[in-house]
């Protein structure tokens, strides 16, 4: 239990701030007395009092003198102006988390005096509904027991894997990105059974169902995909008439042509 009796404080309750502390309180690892939440919206700070029973606060500074682990989920744009704010309440025995996009932890370091465990973390949309998928980096003065508590919180908001910091722009270009590579994959296959006749309330069960089931496949046997691929392909059938239809559009290639882009697009904007 990595996060037993650890009062965590996340600066920013907005649509990741929330999701992170629905994941927290659904997997049972805090109770909400344990988490605090400030934000400038204070609309936000009533809701998430209400529908989630934590402790809320108009001021990032006491939310920082109150937790162990400070969670820093607000957009990257406002990160240099809340670390200048909070600054004078962090303490050397504090753990600091950043979901922002693009943000380094040496900037968060540089910000901070002393020697302060910084974990950079890149999650992605579906933490919103519990099957997120994110990455943890440790910064510079970051253990390894940072690093659990780190992968503890976004394990309960989906799945989370270790990643060394200069790999977090091919993690944006991967599973950042990666929710919208499954939309258009999903939106083109539901638009090829509208075209045949099937209603789109059905295909998109069907095909959604099939995205499901095929991940969970590769997650729980552990197989290369290329391996269960070949599985439900029958010589000369119709899997295979499929398949070679992806192949001479060069399906394979152009997903790592994105992946690269996106990647490449990240590392310009952290510029
Ligand atoms: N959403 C995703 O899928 C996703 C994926 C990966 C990483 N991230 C990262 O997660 C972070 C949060 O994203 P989000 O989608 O949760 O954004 P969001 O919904 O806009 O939440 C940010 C919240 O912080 C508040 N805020 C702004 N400045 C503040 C300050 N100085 N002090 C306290 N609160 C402040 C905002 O209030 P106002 O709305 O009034 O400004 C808002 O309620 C971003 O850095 C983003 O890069 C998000």
């Amino acid at each position: 239990m990595p996060l037993k009796g650890q009062k965590i404080g996340l600066l920013g309750g907005g649509a990741m701030g929330e999701a992170i502390i629905t994941g927290l309180l659904r997997a049972g690892l805090v109770a909400p007395p344990a988490i605090s939440v400030s934000d400038i919206n204070t609309k936000r700070l009533e809701y998430l009092s209400q529908k989630l029973g934590v402790r809320t606060a108009a001021d990032n500074g006491a939310v920082v003198k109150d937790a162990g682990i400070v969670v820093i989920a607000v957009k990257p744009h406002a990160v240099t102006s809340l670390l200048q704010e909070i600054a004078p309440a962090v303490r050397p025995e504090q753990i600091f988390i950043s979901i922002a996009a693009g943000i380094p932890t040496k900037l968060i370091e540089s910000y901070l005096d002393g020697p302060v465990p910084v974990v950079r973390v890149m999650p992605n949309m579906p933490c919103l509904v519990g099957e997120g998928a994110s990455a943890v980096s440790a910064g510079e003065f970051a253990g390894k027991e940072s690093i659990q508590k780190a992968m503890a919180i976004f394990a309960a908001a989906g799945k989370a894997v270790e990643a060394p910091e200069t790999l977090l722009d091919c993690v944006t270009g991967l599973s950042g990105s990666g929710p919208a590579y499954m939309y258009m994959v999903l939106e083109g296959l539901i638009d090829g059974a509208v075209r045949l006749g099937l209603p789109r309330g059905e295909a998109t069960v069907l095909i959604t169902q099939t995205m499901l089931g095929a991940a969970k496949m590769l997650l729980e046997t552990g197989e290369h995909p290329g391996k269960l691929k070949d599985m439900v392909t029958t010589p000369g059938g119709t899997t295979a008439a499929g398949l070679f239809v992806l192949e001479e559009g060069a399906l394979k290639a152009l997903l790592i042509k994105a992946v690269d882009a996106a990647a490449r697009r990240s590392s310009e904007l952290s510029g």
